[in-house]
């Protein structure tokens, strides 16, 4: 007997229902077992809020439907004020653990603050957790992560070790779409503390988003193996940016740029260049 048997003559295909789920963006279960939201009462005060009483009865409190509620203006505000109150990175990841601000937050499994070594003197930011990220509550641990881990190995640096790895956004997108750029200035004070806290010798930034919100680089072609200085707040630094693993996994062919790339970073750290 196949699934949809048991289900009933007319139930869908249990497939076809999947695949449009996945056509959809819906990749991730967000609980271990399903549960069926239409069987079960409305949580009091859950819902939209009540802009006006009913007769006879008073108006439920209005509740923030999760992060969504802040205005942007206002969450950006707040990251920058909690940002800054951090003054070291378990504080920041703290802070970040109970900021309210991005409704990213929402739909992720894990908050994805940091790998590697904070003491390491190289920093790599990308952009924001992908699945896997998601799942395990850590930076590049992937596909794009696994070639990232090999093109470290290439120029003698491992993560455990050389470098500390984080992203842009500490959440996933959902279905790994890119963040908006709302999203993204509402999550940029925490990343930028985070460089100045962690205060590594060299920024590297992965790909496109990390380049342009850090940076300020548009088009990562051009702009991606120059050297820049960046300002942490607390001095003046280093920082490339470099094409992302995710995008080389798609076009190998690029990776011979990001062997400049990297090789400009091998000599920097020696003192080479
Ligand atoms: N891509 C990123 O930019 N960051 C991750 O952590 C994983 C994939």
């Amino acid at each position: 007997m196949s699934l949809s048997d048991a289900a009933g003559p007319d139930a869908p295909d249990p497939y076809e229902l999947l695949s449009w789920y996945a056509e959809m963006g819906v990749t991730e279960a967000l609980d271990e077992t399903p549960r069926n939201h239409f069987a079960e009462p409305a949580p009091a005060g859950a819902g939209r809020p009540q802009l006006r009483s009913l007769p006879g009865r008073p108006a439920a409190p209005a509740r923030p439907i999760a992060a969504a509620a802040t205005a942007p203006d206002d969450a950006t505000v707040s990251a920058k004020a909690l940002a800054r109150e951090a003054r070291t990175l378990d504080e920041l990841k703290e802070a970040l653990a109970k900021f309210e601000g991005c409704a990213l937050k929402a739909t992720a499994k894990n908050l994805v603050f940091a790998d590697g070594n904070p003491e390491g003197r190289v920093m790599m930011v990308g952009e924001a957790p992908g699945a896997d990220e998601d799942r395990l509550g850590l930076p590049f641990v992937g596909r794009s992560g696994q070639l990232l881990d090999r093109m470290l190995a290439a120029i003698g640096l491992n993560r455990q070790n050389d470098v500390y790895i984080a992203n842009l956004l500490p959440w996933r997108p959902p279905g790994n779409r890119t963040p908006t750029p709302q999203e993204v200035a509402i999550c940029l004070p925490f990343i930028q503390r985070q460089i100045e806290l962690a205060d590594p010798d060299i920024l590297v930034c992965v790909g496109a988003p990390s380049a342009q919100g850090l940076l300020g680089f548009k088009g990562i072609m051009a702009s991606r193996g120059k050297w820049v200085e960046y300002d942490t707040g607390a001095r003046r630094i280093r920082a490339i940016a470099t094409l992302h693993p995710a995008y080389l996994l798609r076009r190998p062919l690029d990776k011979r740029l990001s062997w400049r790339d990297l090789r400009a970073l091998r000599a920097a750290l020696d003192g080479k260049n």
